[in-house]
């Protein structure tokens, strides 16, 4: 059984696909617990609705308050994966050395393109559109010390069209962060 963290900070669709397609099907792979940064993140309510245990972590505490908590939440939980979805803090360091290529993050862009600090969200849909780009997509990579710079595991395409607005790339994006994120888990499972 693959034991997951899922981290999140807002709405929590990506936690729902999992949820939907992992967490409540047959697959070798359950959420143990979801932690968010934000008390009022929508995605809470989603994990309580299927009874999973979530936590909370206050920015208004120290980072180091933050990290130890969070490592010791993931020591009891006996945590195999982290899955950043929608997670807008940045991991300390000693998380990332500690899990190394165990934490995956879903991007809203091709990386290299539309990624690092201030790219973010709808940001990263507006900046496409100004751009003028053709296609666009998203990204699952695994987590290090930069932001969206770990290697990258699986990205997938979609067409941007002319009369597109921020709304409708969000939500073309969307459903390819839901589809690459449950299968990159799904692949964890078969341990490749
Ligand atoms: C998604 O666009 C994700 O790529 C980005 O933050 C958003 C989270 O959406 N990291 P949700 O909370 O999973 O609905």
């Amino acid at each position: 059984m693959l034991n997951m963290a899922l981290f999140i900070s807002g709405s929590g669709s990506n936690l729902q696909a999992i949820i939907d397609n992992i967490h409540e099907t047959n697959v070798p792979a359950e959420i143990r617990f979801i932690l968010s940064d934000n008390k009022n993140a929508k995605g809470i309510e989603r994990g309580k609705k299927h009874k999973i245990d979530t936590h909370v972590i206050e920015k208004t505490m120290s980072m180091d308050y933050n990290r130890d908590k969070i490592i010791k939440l993931l020591d009891e939980y006996k945590i195999d994966l982290i899955v950043l979805a929608g997670f807008l803090s940045i991991l300390d360091e000693k998380i990332i050395k500690l899990y190394g290529k165990k934490i995956i993050n879903i991007h809203p862009s091709l990386i290299p393109k539309y990624c690092g600090r201030g790219f973010y969200g709808e940001k990263v849909h507006k900046a496409v559109i100004e751009n003028k780009e053709k296609t666009t997509g998203a990204t699952v990579h695994f987590v290090d010390e930069g932001i969206d710079t770990g290697p990258i595991i699986r990205q997938k395409v979609c067409n941007v069209y002319e009369d597109d607005t921020v709304e409708t790339v969000k939500n073309r994006v969307l459903k390819i962060e839901h589809e690459i994120l449950v299968d990159v888990i799904k692949e964890f499972c078969e341990g490749e």
